[in-house]
């Protein structure tokens, strides 16, 4: 469904250019892009080896810098950009902690709820589950084919950059839905560069392996990670896993509109 019309385009315009004359055309070509770039976003798990230079990673962080949070209090505490032969090490020693012992290692949050709600929330999980293993021909009931697939993430996925965000330990909910905003204003800024991302909690378990090799303070909690780089488009193709979305109808209810 197209959300904006020509029309809407018309009588509102968008972001103007420095002189404010957009054309329609220029306005019709941002909309398109700006709404491609976000409908076109998916987790990628496939990156070439391409490396991505620290001057377009300053210009993606530079501009997700500008997203808003409750009073301006920007609660991104810090955002670790690892790269070459520290995220090798970095990598090696989470993979290898992963494999030896990981119920010795727990993340300082809670990401999903103790015990899973019985509603479309459980559900959705293991439909994902479904789309991403399944991808790979590999079935619900292979807790091995899982567990070496779901191993990846503490490569980072092979990808060229690893990203660590971290947050104040004394910070609530509100802030944590601010550093949201934050990641996903990296994900947008990534793709228009054309960079893809994932992002991971998964490896926040880990976070006392990152602390030998990052000098994460003890204040820092360490929400999510995130694997960026060049796509490797022919392995995305290969296993394809588009998470379906919901319908807007099942999402938004207009009232008085
Ligand atoms: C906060 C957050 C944490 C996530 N953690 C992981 C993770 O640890 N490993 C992973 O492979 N994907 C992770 N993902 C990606 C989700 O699985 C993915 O966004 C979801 O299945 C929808 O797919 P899509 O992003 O391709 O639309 C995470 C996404 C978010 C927003």
């Amino acid at each position: 469904m197209a959300i904006l019309s020509p029309e809407t385009i018309a009588e509102n315009g968008l972001v103007k250019n420095s002189s404010g004359t957009n054309t329609r055309e220029q306005d019709a070509q941002l909309l398109h892009t700006v709404d491609s770039i976000m409908k076109g976003r998916f987790s990628c798990r496939y990156f070439l080896p391409k490396p991505v230079s620290r001057r377009v990673l300053e210009e993606v962080l530079d501009v997700a810098r500008f997203a808003p949070s409750g009073n301006n209090t920007q609660p991104w505490e810090k955002v670790y950009c690892i790269s070459g032969e520290e995220l090798k090490t970095l990598g090696e020693a989470m993979v290898n902690a992963s494999r030896e012992k990981p119920n010795l290692y727990s993340s300082q949050y809670q990401y999903y709820p103790a015990i899973s709600p019985a509603h479309y929330f459980t559900k959705r999980r293991q439909e994902a589950g479904a789309v991403l293993y399944g991808s790979m021909g590999i079935a619900r009931e292979d807790a091995e084919g899982r567990e070496k697939a779901s191993s990846r993430n503490y490569n980072f996925y092979d990808a060229p950059v690893a990203l660590v965000f971290t947050i104040h330990k004394d910070l609530t909910q509100g802030s944590w839905l601010d550093v949201g905003y934050f990641i996903q204003s990296i994900t947008v800024a990534a793709r228009t560069r054309g960079l893809e991302t994932v992002s991971q909690e998964s490896v926040s378990k880990y976070h006392s392996v990152m602390r030998k090799y990052l000098p994460i303070a003890e204040h820092e909690i360490v929400a999510v990670g995130m694997s960026m780089g060049y796509p490797d488009l022919e392995k995305v193709a290969q296993f394809p896993a588009r998470q379906p979305k919901r319908e807007l109808s099942d999402i938004v209810e207009f009232h008085g509109l």
